[in-house]
């Protein structure tokens, strides 16, 4: 059976992950956080490693650490993504994800660009950085992590800028992306609207 890949980008917190998941889990597909990879490397810098040898002894242990979604790992992700050789390090993993069988969603910031560029669907899901900053404050403060909502919004920004304006694989929606505001859309508005373009492309 062919892939079908779904390609899901967009900046931090913009609630790429929640609608990824629900659309997987609506469809049977299975589901890559690229995110995740990245931050996996991020953390093994933090504990001494070079970002190019950590991307390129990457294991699946590595993603199960707990630390992964704090805001340290995610700032010390987005410094080691953005060179090139530790995101070389982690293409032929992401691509043999998109092809398995039976249908795969991934979410990151290039899979509609470069890591996928025949998805059959592809996604861009922003939102204002203010909304993005207090849910990514919701859920740090979840977790106590102890960091104002000012903090917060700052590395957001500060992420963001970084990921868009690298050279290699930037943030950026693919020319054929759906593009998709979630501040103006609740949760279950977007997964909705993710369902109906992914069933109308199914069906093609
Ligand atoms: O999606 P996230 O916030 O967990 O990602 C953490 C960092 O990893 C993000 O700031 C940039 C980097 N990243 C990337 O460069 N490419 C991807 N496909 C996914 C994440």
């Amino acid at each position: 059976m062919m892939g079908f890949t779904v390609a899901i980008d967009g900046p931090a917190a913009a609630g790429k992950g929640t609608v990824s998941r629900a659309v997987a889990r609506h469809f049977g597909f299975a589901h890559l956080d690229t995110g995740l990879l990245y931050r996996a490397v991020g953390a093994k810098v933090l504990e001494g490693m070079t970002p190019e040898e950590a991307a390129e002894t990457l294991q699946a242990a590595d993603l199960e650490n707990e630390d992964l979604r704090s805001n340290a790992v995610a700032e010390a992700a987005s410094r080691a993504a953005a060179i090139p050789a530790v995101r070389a390090a982690l293409v032929d993993f992401q691509r043999s994800f998109a092809m398995r069988a039976g249908g795969a969603v991934l979410d990151g910031r290039d899979i509609g660009t470069v890591i996928c560029p025949d998805a059959q669907v592809k996604l861009f899901i922003t939102a204002t950085p203010e909304v993005r900053a207090a849910r990514r404050h919701a859920e740090l403060r979840a977790k106590g992590e102890d960091v104002t909502l000012g903090q917060v919004l700052a590395d957001v920004e500060a992420r963001d800028a970084r990921d868009s304006s690298r050279a290699e694989a930037p943030l950026k929606p693919a020319p054929d992306a759906e593009e998709m505001d979630t501040s103006t859309m609740d949760i279950d508005a977007a997964v909705a609207r993710a369902i109906a373009l992914i069933t109308l492309r199914r069906e093609a």
